[in-house]
Order: structure tokens, then C-alpha cells, then sequence
């Protein structure tokens, strides 16, 4: 039997927190065969709210769940944490400079990559969902000194998950039958959603697209239709449920979590995963960018070797410089 994975959960007061807390208790994350020991972390107005949340799971008499704790002690947090969900992050309000925003975040995600370096266990794990998540992932890492790069990754399967989605209802496939779809990038209105390797069913399915839509109105789709929807998809949730992406944030960090240690089956093709880039397809070592992924357990690796078209190559671009322009916002702040 295996011994209790400990997993700090930052923001488990909010919204995805409450989404993620008992589905990660009933196993959904790491498995039926794994007990967890949940530790919530918060700051001092969301700690009643965990504290709910923790006397729920104790309701739902979860046989895997061995304990739960709450704290807005940071070192606490993540004492012996072998996983670290970083959820809890400052929100953009109105008015806000991009400046400000980053440098708020900075002193969470500063502190926090600092804590998980003094206490969290050798071979933690660290997901940043919290946004601006690529960047907030990089300044956790810059902190957390003698944690290795690619113990580091932040969330873009939401972004995958919502582009297989849109394919599958495009071309009436089932979701589980569609393979190879890459988000490249960032984690925001930038990212290139990529179909052009992707498959269904076994056939390519931009070959799919042409056959039903014609080749100019396929490529049309994808550009005026697939692309934005899925990059801006989180504005489309807000506009019709009133409300920000939370069942389905939840859901797409579950899944990054559970491909990352139990490893994604070879035949289900690669997934999307924001790693600390080693220069992989001309991204700037260091960025913490949305690649192509598989696993075997142990870790995300990119998948190297793809064509990329120009037009591949072109909305890449973009969003890299995006990244750089995030990071360089930060180094001016002094802080990486
Ligand atoms: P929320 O506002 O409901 O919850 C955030 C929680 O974080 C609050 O309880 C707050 O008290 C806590 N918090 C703030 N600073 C903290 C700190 N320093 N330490 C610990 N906890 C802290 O927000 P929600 O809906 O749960 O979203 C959380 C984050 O996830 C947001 O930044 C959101 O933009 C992001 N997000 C990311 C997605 C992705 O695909 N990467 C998708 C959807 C949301």
C-alpha cells in the first residue's frame, strides 16, 4: 500500500478550491490506490472558508483521505508537501496595470516558491493555476532555490481540454477519440490552440475539417472560429454562467496532476503542459511556456520534432513574446 502523498492546496478557500478539495479526497487525481493528507493554505480572510470546506470533507468520510489541515502559515502550508497546487492568486481589478498585477502576484508566488524550498518534501511537485500562471510559475521557481526546473509547471490543459471539446463537437467525434492537439505558449488570449498534427479517430483532422467544410472555409474556421473561441473561452463562460471557469478548472488540473505522476497511456497521444523551457522550439530557456507533452510518470516531457508551418510558427511567436514581455515586466520590478 502506499503511504499518504501529501498535497498543499493555496486559495482552497476559493472557487476552484471547492471544486478540486473532494474530488482530490475521492481519488479522482491520483488514483484509488493513493490516501492524501490535504493541506489547505490560505491568507486570513479565506481561512473560515477552507475551514468549511474541511468540515465537509470530514462529512463525506472519504476512505482515502487521511487528514486535512488548515493555515495561513506559509512554511506551514508546505511543510513535507510532495505536491503543491498554487490556486489562491491576487485577481485583476479595475484599473489595474499589468505592472501592478505582476508585482502583486510576485508576493505571493515570490514567498511561496521561497517556502517550498526551505520545507516542501525532495521530490515535490509544484502546478501553478493561479493567473497570471506562466509567470507566476516562473517567479515561484526563480525563488525556490535547489528545486530543479522541472519540478515546475503551470496550467494549460483547460485550454486543451476546451480546444478537444470544440473538435469534437465540430466533427461529431467523441473526445477521447481525438489525439494530438497542442496549446503553444501562454495561458492567455495569445496561446495557439494547434490542430495540425491532431487526429480523430485516426485520420488527421485537419484532412476532416476540409472534407466537411471545404479547404478555404476549413482553414477559415480554424482561424476566425476555433482559435479565438477556445483562447477566449473563459470570457464566454463569465458572459453566459455569470461566472468565472471553476468546475472545469478544476477538472483540467486534476487531470494535468494525474497524467504528471501516474503517466498518460503512449496510445492516448500527447496532452498540453506549461514547462520551464530548455529552448525547445526556439523558446527562450527559462520561460515557462505551453508545449506539446507526454508522460511516463515521472514528469512532462516536451515533445520535440513537430513541423511547424508558418503560420504555426507565426502565432508561436506572439505569445512567446508575450512571455518575454512578462518576464522582462518582472525583471524590472527587481524582483527576478
Ligand atoms: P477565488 O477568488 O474564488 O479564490 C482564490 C482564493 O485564493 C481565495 O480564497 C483567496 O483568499 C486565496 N488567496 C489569495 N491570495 C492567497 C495567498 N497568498 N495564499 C493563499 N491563498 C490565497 O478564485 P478561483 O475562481 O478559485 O480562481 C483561482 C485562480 O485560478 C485565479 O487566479 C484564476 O484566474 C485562476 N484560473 C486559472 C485557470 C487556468 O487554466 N490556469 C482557469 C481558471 C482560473
Amino acid at each position: 500500500a502506499h503511504s499518504p502523498t501529501t498535497i498543499t492546496i493555496t486559495g482552497a478557500g476559493g472557487q476552484i478550491g471547492y471544486a478540486l478539495l473532494f474530488r482530490i479526497a475521492a481519488g479522482d487525481m491520483l488514483g484509488p490506490d493513493r490516501p492524501v493528507r490535504l493541506r489547505l493554505l490560505e491568507i486570513p480572510q479565506g481561512v473560515r472558508s477552507a475551514e468549511g470546506a474541511a468540515l465537509e470533507l470530514q462529512d463525506c468520510a472519504f476512505p482515502l483521505l487521511h487528514s486535512v489541515d488548515v493555515t495561513d502559515d506559509v512554511g506551514r502550508g508546505f511543510h513535507g508537501a510532495d505536491l503543491a497546487l498554487l490556486v489562491g492568486a491576487r485577481p485583476r481589478t479595475a484599473g489595474m496595470e499589468r505592472g501592478d498585477l505582476l508585482a502583486a502576484n510576485a508576493g505571493i508566488f515570490g514567498p511561496q516558491g521561497a517556502a517550498i524550498a526551505a520545507h516542501a518534501a525532495d521530490g515535490i511537485q509544484v502546478v501553478t493555476v493561479g493567473n497570471p500562471a506562466n509567470t507566476n510559475a516562473l517567479i515561484a521557481r526563480a525563488a525556490a532555490d535547489g528545486v530543479p526546473a522541472e519540478r515546475f509547471t503551470a496550467l494549460t490543459r483547460l485550454d486543451h481540454n476546451r480546444a478537444v471539446g470544440q473538435l469534437a463537437q465540430q466533427l461529431d467525434a467523441r473526445p477521447d477519440g481525438i489525439r494530438d492537439v497542442t496549446i503553444w505558449g501562454n495561458h492567455s488570449a495569445s496561446q495557439f490552440p494547434d490542430v495540425s498534427h491532431a487526429t480523430a479517430d485516426g485520420t488527421s483532422v485537419p484532412a476532416l475539417l476540409a472534407e466537411r467544410l471545404g479547404p478555404e472555409a476549413a482553414a477559415q474556421w480554424l482561424d476566425d472560429v476555433f482559435v479565438p473561441r477556445v483562447a477566449k473561452r473563459g470570457a464566454e463562460i463569465i458572459e453566459v454562467r455569470g461566472s468565472s471557469s471553476v468546475a472545469s478548472a478544476a477538472n483540467a488540473a486534476i487531470d494535468h496532476v494525474r497524467d504528471l505522476v501516474r503517466g498518460r497511456p503512449v496510445d492516448a497521444g500527447w496532452t498540453s503542459a506549461a514547462l520551464v523551457s530548455r529552448g525547445e522550439y526556439g523558446v527562450p530557456e527559462g520561460l515557462v511556456c505551453s508545449f506539446p507533452v507526454r508522460s511516463d510518470g515521472s514528469g512532462y516531457q516536451v515533445v520535440e520534432g513537430l513541423d511547424l508551418d508558418g503560420r504555426a510558427r507565426a502565432r508561436i511567436d506572439a505569445s512567446v513574446a508575450e512571455l518575454v514581455a512578462e518576464r522582462a515586466a518582472v525583471q524590472e520590478l527587481g524582483i527576478l
